[in-house]
């Protein structure tokens, strides 16, 4: 008889179990740093071309999990295919980033959530594509970013150095910004149900803009909206499993777990593991959170990095990875080192 599939490492932490090693994955783990995405890039053409390719996306999804055996895949597309498929125009240009059309927040009646479904159908079908090609014992992410890190975008039309310009819409024009923000969260959260509907086993909520707003603004344009998308996805899909990663909150990644009650947050690198492990309930795993640059240095820098996580997370639900994205310039023989460090380190 065929033994029964095993429980990806990743959701039996996402569950409550602490395991050692912890499962592994790295944020933007599929990228510019791996030649075999460089080569599927470049025969795809625009970036947005390749997230709504079916074929390619599931092919650089795979990638990272082929090469380094992940324990887990991680749709590949954007946070901002949500402001495109609502009709905002999205362009990313070489070696600038992302430039869109800025949104302007009395003209929110251009934007067509009721579109959005239609020009989204294509990842939806990479979700299931990958799903089909991806061992059962490993974990596919599905993801979105949180309303206020898309906002940020939608309203300065690219990544400024501290998004201002939505920090002062949000400021001077709360209204109309909150109906900005009600429009993502709804299209997110049905985004997301979807998601988790064509086979993603977890889907993990971005708001790598967190750390820029006072303790006011975050609460209302961060915490909440994200508390409400969690809320609407779990009306639709009963016990979903989240992943919440609210980047430069400090100290306040216990605010995310207790109110939101995701199955873990993420936490970068700038938070001591250990002050992490201290003032998150233990209900909610952590996920986290090497300073991306260790992972560039390599070396004595990289090693002391890893061993000093997993001596901090010991005995508790973790999820080894960054504290923010791979950055393009790191070497892939850095990440081999990580992944056997990590894998390893359970022994020492
Ligand atoms: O993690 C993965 O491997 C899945 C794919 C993924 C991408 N972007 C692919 C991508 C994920 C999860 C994202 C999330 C994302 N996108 C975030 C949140 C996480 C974070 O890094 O803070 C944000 C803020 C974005 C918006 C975005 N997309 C920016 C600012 C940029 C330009 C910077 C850069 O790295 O180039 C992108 C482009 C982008 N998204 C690339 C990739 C692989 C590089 C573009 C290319 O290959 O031409």
């Amino acid at each position: 008889m065929v033994p029964p599939p095993r429980k990806p490492t990743l959701l039996r932490v996402l569950d409550g179990e602490a395991l050692s090693p912890p499962p592994i994955w790295l944020m933007r783990q599929a990228g510019r740093y791996l030649p075999e995405y460089r080569e599927v890039r470049a025969r795809a053409g625009s970036f947005l071309d390749l997230c709504y390719n079916s074929e390619l996306a599931a092919e650089v999804t795979l990638q990272p999990v082929r090469r380094f055996a992940m324990d887990a895949a991680i749709l590949f597309s954007d946070i901002l295919v949500i402001p495109d498929a609502l009709g905002q125009k999205v362009d990313f240009v070489e070696g600038r980033g992302p430039v869109l059309e800025p949104v302007a927040l009395d003209r929110l009646d251009a934007l067509r959530p009721a579109e959005a479904a239609a020009r989204l159908s294509p990842v939806l079908e990479t979700v299931r594509l990958v799903r089909r090609r991806l061992d059962p014992d490993k974990a596919l992410i599905g993801f979105c970013g949180a309303p206020w890190t898309v906002a940020t975008y939608m309203i300065a039309g690219g990544t400024t150095p501290d998004q201002a310009p939505a920090r002062l819409a949000a400021l001077r024009q709360p209204e109309a910004f909150a109906r900005l923000i009600d429009l993502l969260v709804e299209a997110s959260a049905d985004y997301l149900a979807a998601q988790l509907q064509a086979g993603a086993d977890v889907v993990q909520i971005f708001d790598s803009w967190a750390g820029i707003l006072d303790a006011d603004e975050l609460e209302r344009w961060s915490l909440a909206p994200t508390a409400r998308i969690v809320e609407r996805l779990r009306a639709k899909r009963p016990g979903a499993r989240v992943i919440v990663f609210a980047r430069g909150v400090g100290g306040r990644i216990r605010d995310y777990a207790e109110r939101l009650k995701p199955s873990a947050v993420g936490i970068d690198w700038t938070i001591a593991p250990a002050a992490a492990r201290e003032i998150v309930p233990d209900a909610v795993a952590l996920q986290g959170n090497l300073d991306p640059l260790r992972l560039v240095a390599g070396g004595a820098a990289l090693d002391r990095g890893v061993d000093a996580i997993l001596a901090a997370m010991r005995g508790r639900p973790h999820i080894f990875n960054l504290g923010h994205g791979i950055g393009p310039e790191t070497p892939v023989a850095h990440v081999e080192r990580l992944v056997a460090r990590v894998r390893a380190g359970a022994r020492r």
